[in-house]
């Protein structure tokens, strides 16, 4: 005998509107479930970057930090190519540079760059309270200007490439003179909120990063991917 429909089958029938949107939520919940069951399993944060979290929002800064998964991303892949020399771009509060440190043996080294003073002293603050204060050196000054000089204290295994969007394409012509064969470059926002994929979003900042893809993609000196994290983080090794 057949059975009557329930609700669910009716609603997929005749509201076939109601019904996606029913499972996209769903869908939307399930990822963000899985999201937490990895960051608490693979990426639980300690008390310094608790506390460095705290501080960044008292001081009104932007949560535009890398999250704890991502984190933990970044030290697999340092692991991975046993890096010793490492660049960032874009430090803000030192929320990454601290994880990046942490994968790197005693005597590795972390220079990490960063236009706003008042952001340097903060990440100074909190790295040096990590204990990592030996291993990371902040910069401060514009990236542009300070990457010509910093050719000097390469070759570098991996680059972290999380500052101005729209000079992404210039800092990847960067790595490609200072990372060495098998290092890695790599670059949060590769998704920039999903803007890459929408047309009508023309600014300069999505095609820096556009074409910052397109090159790391394309360009014969790099193997590369972008991993679907929260907002996508590319990675290309050096050939
Ligand atoms: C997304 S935040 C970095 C977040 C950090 N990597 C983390 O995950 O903890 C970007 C930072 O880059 C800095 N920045 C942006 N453009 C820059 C430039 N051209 N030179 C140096 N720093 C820059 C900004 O001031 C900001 O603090």
């Amino acid at each position: 005998m057949r059975k009557p429909p329930v609700v669910k089958d009716v609603v997929r029938r005749f509201m076939p509107g109601v019904h996606r949107l029913v499972v996209s939520v769903r869908q939307k919940r399930a990822r963000e479930a899985c999201q937490r069951y990895v960051a608490e399993l693979f990426a639980p944060e300690d008390e310094a970057l608790r506390s460095l979290r705290r501080e960044m929002a008292a001081a009104g800064l932007p949560e535009i930090y890398i999250s704890a998964e991502e984190g933990r991303l970044l030290q697999v892949l340092l692991k991975a190519v046993a890096a010793r020399q490492v660049v960032e771009l874009g430090t803000l509060g030192g929320y990454s540079a601290i994880w990046m440190a942490r994968a790197l043996p005693e005597d590795g080294r972390l220079i990490t760059v960063e236009r706003e003073p008042r952001r340097a002293e903060l990440a100074r603050r909190y790295i040096a309270r990590a204990g990592l204060g030996d291993r990371v050196e902040v910069r401060v000054g514009e990236a542009l200007q300070l990457l010509e000089p910093l050719k000097a204290a390469g070759p570098f295994d991996a680059v972290f490439i999380d500052a101005d969007k729209q000079n992404y394409p210039r800092y990847l012509e960067w790595c490609g003179d200072v990372v060495r064969a098998g290092g890695l470059v790599i670059a949060d926002n590769a998704f920039k909120g999903g803007q890459v994929v929408d047309d009508t979003v023309q600014d300069d900042e999505v095609r820096g990063i556009r074409e910052f893809n397109r090159r790391l993609a394309r360009d014969p000196r790099f193997t590369a991917i972008v991993v679907p994290t929260r907002d996508g983080v590319a990675i290309g090794v050096v050939n």
